[in-house]
């Protein structure tokens, strides 16, 4: 039985006061949820976030590293770092990073790697564009994006992982995928790493990220694929991120 996650991701979003204000209040709601409760700051407020959230249930994620330990690379922040100040997931791979940092399959992939040599967990992201759906290649684009990470750290390296599908036509815009075509996506990619490893492909947890609100998140949790959420929007209110943390089966 896969336990399922909720992971709040904040994206360049807060100020100290508005974040202080957010995790105290899903703090006090946190003992309700079903689900494995991760929130990922901006990096410069998480070791405020960390200071709050300790001796609770609630996991503290980032939403990028460099794949390098140390050394001259401005401006990035390394996995060494990020295991210091209590993180124990990092999101890799996002499609916002995938789109507007230039990362590259390849670099996603060296990213994910460094993360797990850390002892850290990739929360690691794939999904299609509005015009790769229109043209009917979903399956075959999140296989391309997976096959980065298959190919060059093994189907072994996802026991200490998390997929995230998100259809980059539902990230912020308030379109959800309906749980049917969510739930097609999901059992695709679980069934083609299956084809790889069978039991890895039982154990993994593969969330769904997109416009995902405390209207949409039961349905969507109770899919058979759908092991949780990665949320955007709605993690920046404490009451829908607790709302969608005890939403459905999960
Ligand atoms: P929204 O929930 O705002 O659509 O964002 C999803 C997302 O990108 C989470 O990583």
């Amino acid at each position: 039985m896969r336990q399922p996650m909720v992971a709040g991701n904040w994206k360049m979003n807060g100020s100290s006061d508005s974040i202080k204000e957010l995790i105290t209040g899903i703090k006090a709601g946190v003992g309700e949820a079903n689900a494995e409760v991760v929130v990922c700051p901006p990096f410069v407020y998480i070791p405020m976030v960390a200071e709050v959230v300790a001796g609770t249930a609630i996991k503290l994620g980032a939403q990028n590293m460099c794949a390098q330990d140390a050394g001259a690379h401005t401006g990035e922040v390394s996995g060494p770092m990020l295991k210091d100040v209590g993180c124990e997931y990092v999101i890799i791979g996002h499609s916002e990073r995938r789109a507007m940092y230039g990362e590259t399959d390849e670099v996603t992939a060296d990213k994910y790697s460094a993360v797990l040599k850390n002892g850290l967990k990739p929360i690691f992201c794939i999904g299609e564009t509005l015009e790769e759906r229109e043209q009917g290649i979903t399956e075959q684009v999140v296989a391309h994006q997976l096959d980065a990470i298959l190919k060059t750290a093994g189907a072994a390296s996802l026991a200490n992982a998390v997929l995230a599908y998100e259809p980059v036509w539902a990230i912020g815009t308030g379109k959800t995928a309906s749980p049917e075509q969510a739930q097609e996506v999901h059992a695709f990619i679980r069934s083609k790493i299956a084809k790889e490893d069978a039991v890895i492909a039982e154990g993994l947890r593969i969330l769904y990220g997109g416009s995902m609100n405390p209207a949409n998140a039961a349905e969507l949790r109770s899919q058979s694929d759908i092991d949780g959420g990665l949320i955007g929007g709605a993690s920046l209110k404490a009451d829908d991120f607790l709302a969608i943390c005890v939403a459905g089966q999960g």
